[in-house]
């Protein structure tokens, strides 16, 4: 069993997410809105940092208030398609760094094949929010959380737009300590490994290249 996983129930991100599915929706307006939808997805998985009291000066008067305790975070986008998300999550998080993992699907194997790995060097002393749009059987997701924990972070939580059960559940069992976000929960995978219903292939259709 995960740690948790949480499915997102927002009626912005369901409404976003069925615009994403269009077939017919532009290269630059799937790039927006995986943009504002990783940005929403964000302000969930960030539901638990911590606060601290600090005292400021209002026009008004003295006043205790909570800021953020200055717990550092860092994104780590799966090559290329996670990379989409980035933009949105840093409107939330600016400071936040951002390591790379670069992975792609053997279209034969459907296993995932690493090509790039790029840490924030104090990687140790943050906790990671992976990022990935299509979680579909798991190892891309799985192998890259696995790059990213030898790297010894303080915790690691994974971010998808649109999983698969079956990748879900592998996901799970792999990693039971990771805190899994996703924006939708699909149908099934078809005999390419594509999502059903899904959204077709997610990097293509950021970066226009089909
Ligand atoms: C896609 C997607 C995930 C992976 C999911 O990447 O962005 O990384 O497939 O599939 P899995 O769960 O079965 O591993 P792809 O390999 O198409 O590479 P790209 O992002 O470079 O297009
Ligand atoms: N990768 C994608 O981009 N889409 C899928 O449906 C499966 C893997």
């Amino acid at each position: 069993m995960a740690k948790k996983t949480f499915i997102m129930d927002h009626p912005l991100i369901k409404h976003k997410i069925s615009l994403l599915r269009d077939k017919h929706t532009s290269t630059k307006e799937f790039r927006e809105l995986v943009s504002e939808i990783a940005m929403l997805m964000c302000y969930e998985a960030t539901r638990d940092l911590p606060l601290k009291e600090v005292e400021i000066e209002t026009p008004v008067a003295t006043a205790k208030a909570q800021i953020i305790s200055g717990r550092k975070i860092a994104f780590v986008p799966i090559l290329r398609a996670g990379l989409g998300m980035v933009e949105g999550i840093l409107n939330l998080v600016p400071s936040a760094k951002i390591g790379h993992v670069g992975l792609y699907r053997d279209p034969e194997t459907m296993k995932p094949v690493e090509y790039y790995c790029k840490m924030p060097t104090d990687i140790g002393e943050r906790d990671v929010v992976v990022l990935d749009p299509m979680l579909a059987t798991g190892g891309s997701a799985i192998d890259a959380i696995g790059l990213v924990k030898s790297y010894n972070p303080r915790s690691i939580k994974f971010m998808c737009i649109i999983a698969a059960p079956e990748g879900l559940a592998a996901l799970e069992e792999a990693h039971p300590d990771v805190e899994i976000y996703v924006g939708a929960l699909d149908d099934h995978l078809n005999d390419h490994k594509y999502i059903v219903p899904g959204l077709g292939d997610a990097g293509d259709r950021i970066f226009g290249t089909k």
